[in-house]
């Protein structure tokens, strides 16, 4: 392939290389007629296809095409399922085959900051691992169909607000362990054709022109191949942007930055052989796209709703089951009250441009009836107004008769349209006044309350105590009715677990204080402790941890094995842990392994999520899972030596069923093969010596060479060592010693201690 494009570009006049550059219209590349260079068709939709029925040079149609409308972001996260993402990235890469859609511009693996962020509904979750495996799992499959993924938005893009401005300020380390550890697993591990950059601003440098992530680090260290294209209207200056690292700009800005580069290669600002690397980039695009476009694809629309359905049961998450309320028996039921418009019109999806038209579209109710219509009453009632947030003290009492009168009430509420906009930052974290209102006065008749709820991010849930069943609804697609009601009679068993944390309240989250941040700045304050992070080490109380989720059955965990309790990090630690279904139910287990560094000298989170898998067991089967940890679960980011480091000590291996419910640990002693050794100077304190083994080791032998036994009396005697001075004494520098010490500890004995802890 290389043979080939050096000979186009070769062929190529300058004009030509600069117009590949940018984009033709909204959503095509240029193509050149003379070479057989054709365009590339880009199409938005992370959950679906969001595709102009009209042609390319229109941003949004009036109508988009039909596509199969599948859970968003934060659904498919709660799988915590590369196979099933897998398959949704399959799924929808028929579907871009059918519309001739080269690449579709998804995953968002961007990490979930604050709760408040318009797109969180789209993107997978608060922890990098976890945001990374999906992005990695969902392009896999996607890249399978022979269709590109674009993975967005790079970097550090976690709001909408002065999205286009604000400049995302954090420190190295955060930034590697955090905000580029979810872009590095997905680029490493499934190597996306695409890449796209943010519109915001990381510390002042806009993303588009920065050249430290954009060349240094995606290209130079993690070896990506494919395609850097900008946020659509990103670019502010076209020539910069280029010798960043992007290859592409769009969609088109007519001939502006065709020539821009033209006269910048004309004026030596931009060698031609830098054009030349963009230029290849792009035709290796082009010609990846024609050898994937042979292969043969078969699309079966029915198929894709039945994957919405199966997924959007793994996606909905059972957050409260209080007297085992669920599932509900038919057989025990005379009357069920179905409340709330969202159970026949369901918030399905997001909001605002990224519509998804979808090819058929189930409701709650309808299905609730297909299940149970026979057997039971089924009574319904509006509840609230879809219209706006006002209460309606009309339907709320005729929803609060039809409760009193049946069995139990299933409850539908969530975050309508108006108040989960895409393009917007929400304000708090509370359900729309008539739908609590409506939960209130619900309880107040009904004790046996079920509320299934319809959000993108979390809420907050003052009313959690008054209700016996919570389901976690999120926004899942267009077979979500069905899956409800699968899981509301047990036809299906809840398995789903939170990507993130819900807190008590907003105010509780790390980001609070800087969110959406002030001037033109965001300072990422929290650093590293993004979601359980900051939970964990601040010890507070969350409404529901990461990780959480329940199941009609139980699982016991048991045997953990550790390949081995010593090793160095080289090493692949191999963790198998027994899981037993001990419930009356056939059902599946999320197992998760988080690391807990128990001898670190740097600051570190208390524990962060290394592995994790699932599992599906019948009633009292049991199964061995197998995980496996190499150097990075043990690793953090050192800013010094630029280099993934780890510390020599003990670990904690911590496998659970949330981040709040470990059941099994194992230590392992890690030793580090990194050459990290810190250079001692005269201001180094007796703490930085002891806590490295090997220093700590040579200053022990070192010490009766310097002061006898009889001398420590002495200093004793004499009141230099004293209460404080023992306690302090870790704190204290070198240097310090020989004026404590006067005539015993001199210069001379310094100069030779540093010699030889530096050897
Ligand atoms: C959004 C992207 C989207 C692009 C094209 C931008 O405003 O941030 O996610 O892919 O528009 O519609």
């Amino acid at each position: 392939m290389d043979k080939t494009i050096t000979k186009l570009i070769n062929e190529m006049t300058l004009e030509e290389k600069a117009s590949l550059c940018s984009g033709r219209d909204y959503w095509a590349t240029k193509s050149i007629d003379r070479l057989g260079i054709k365009s590339i068709l880009f199409s938005d939709g992370t959950y679906g296809l969001r595709k102009p029925k009209c042609d390319s040079s229109v941003f949004i149609g009036i109508e988009n095409v039909t596509s199969t409308c599948f859970p968003t972001g934060s659904a498919l996260a709660s799988s915590w399922d590369s196979h099933l993402l897998e398959e949704i990235g399959a799924a929808l890469g028929k579907e871009c085959r059918e519309e001739n859609i080269d690449i579709l511009l998804g995953p968002i693996a961007s990490i979930k900051r604050s709760p408040l962020s318009g797109r969180n509904f789209e993107c997978f979750s608060e922890d990098p691992k976890l945001s990374g495996e999906m992005a990695a799992a969902y392009i896999k499959g996607l890249q399978g169909q022979g269709v590109g993924a674009c993975l967005k938005h790079f970097i550090a893009d976690n709001q909408m607000f002065m999205r286009m401005s604000k400049s995302s300020e954090l420190d190295e380390r955060t930034l590697r362990e955090i905000y580029l550890a979810n872009f590095e697993i997905p680029v490493k591990k499934a190597q996306p054709w695409a890449v796209m950059c943010g519109y915001n601003r990381l510390n002042g440098i806009s993303c588009c022109e920065h050249k430290d992530v954009l060349t240094n680090i995606i290209r130079n260290e993690w070896h990506y191949e494919g395609l850097i294209l900008s946020n659509w209207g990103a670019v502010n200056d076209r020539v910069k942007a280029l010798k960043a690292g992007v290859d592409l700009e769009m969609p088109a800005r007519e001939s502006i930055p065709d020539n821009e580069i033209v006269q910048a290669v004309l004026d030596g600002t931009i060698q031609e052989s830098m054009l030349d690397k963009t230029v290849k980039n792009i035709l290796l695009t082009v010609l990846k796209n024609k050898s994937y476009k042979e292969k043969s694809y078969s699309l079966d629309l029915d198929k894709h709703h039945q994957l919405a359905r199966k997924v959007a049961t793994e996606c909905i998450v059972l957050l409260k089951n209080e007297d085992n309320i669920l599932p509900l028996n038919i057989h025990n039921l005379n009357r069920i009250a179905i409340i709330g418009t969202m159970a026949k019109s369901p918030r399905y999806q997001g909001s605002g441009d990224l519509y998804v038209n979808p090819n058929q579209l189930e409701n709650a109710y309808d299905e609730i009836h297909n299940l149970a219509g026979n057997q039971v009453v089924i009574q319904y009632c509006d509840g609230y107004s879809s219209e706006d947030n006002e209460t309606n003290l009309s339907l709320m009492n005729e929803a609060q008769i039809i409760a009193q009168n049946s069995d139990v009430a299933i409850l539908f509420v969530g975050l309508p349209d108006t108040m989960e906009l895409a393009a917007l930052d929400r304000q708090h974290m509370k359900l729309p006044q008539n739908h609590m209102r409506l939960i209130d006065h619900i309880t107040n008749v009904q004790p046996n309350t079920i509320v299934i709820l319809s959000n993108g991010s979390p809420v907050e849930m003052p009313w959690k105590h008054k209700v016996k069943g919570i389901f976690e609804g999120w926004l899942t697609g267009q077979a979500g009715g069905g899956a409800i009601a699968d899981l509301l009679f047990g036809v299906a068993n809840p398995c789903a677990k939170l990507p993130e944390t819900f807190p008590l309240k907003l105010s509780d989250n790390p980001s609070y204080l800087n969110f959406p941040g002030y001037g033109d700045t965001i300072e990422y304050n929290e650093g590293l402790f993004v979601g359980y992070r900051h939970y964990d080490a601040r010890e507070m109380d969350v409404l529901f941890p990461f990780g959480y989720g329940l199941s009609y059955t139980k699982f016991e965990y048991m045997n953990i094995n550790v390949s081995s309790n010593t090793i160095t990090d080289t090493d692949i630690l191999t963790i198998k842990v027994k899981i037993k279904n001990t419930g009356c139910y056939s059902g599946k287990e999320i197992v998760q392994l988080y690391v807990k560094d128990n001898s670190f000298n740097v600051q570190r989170p208390l524990k962060e999520l290394k592995a994790f898998d699932k599992v599906e067991l019948n009633p009292n089967e049991e199964e061995i899972i197998t995980m496996t940890l190499d150097k990075r679960a043990f690793a953090y980011y050192d800013i010094d030596t630029k280099d993934w480091i780890v510390e020599t000590g003990e670990f904690e291996i911590l496998v659970g069923s949330s981040s709040r419910d470990i059941r099994l640990k194992e230590i392992v002693f890690v030793h580090s093969t990194s050459n990290n050794k810190k250079k001692f100077t005269r201001h180094s304190t007796i703490h930085d010596i002891i806590s490295d083994p090997k220093s700590k080791k040579t200053i022990e032998l070192l010490i009766p060479s310097f002061v006898s036994p009889a001398d420590i009396e002495e200093f004793r005697q004499s009141g230099i060592i004293n209460k404080t001075f023992q306690k302090t004494i870790h704190q204290t520098p070198l240097c310090k010693l020989i004026h404590y010490f006067k005539g015993y500890f001199t210069e001379e004995m310094l100069e030779q201690l540093l010699h030889v802890l530096n050897k």
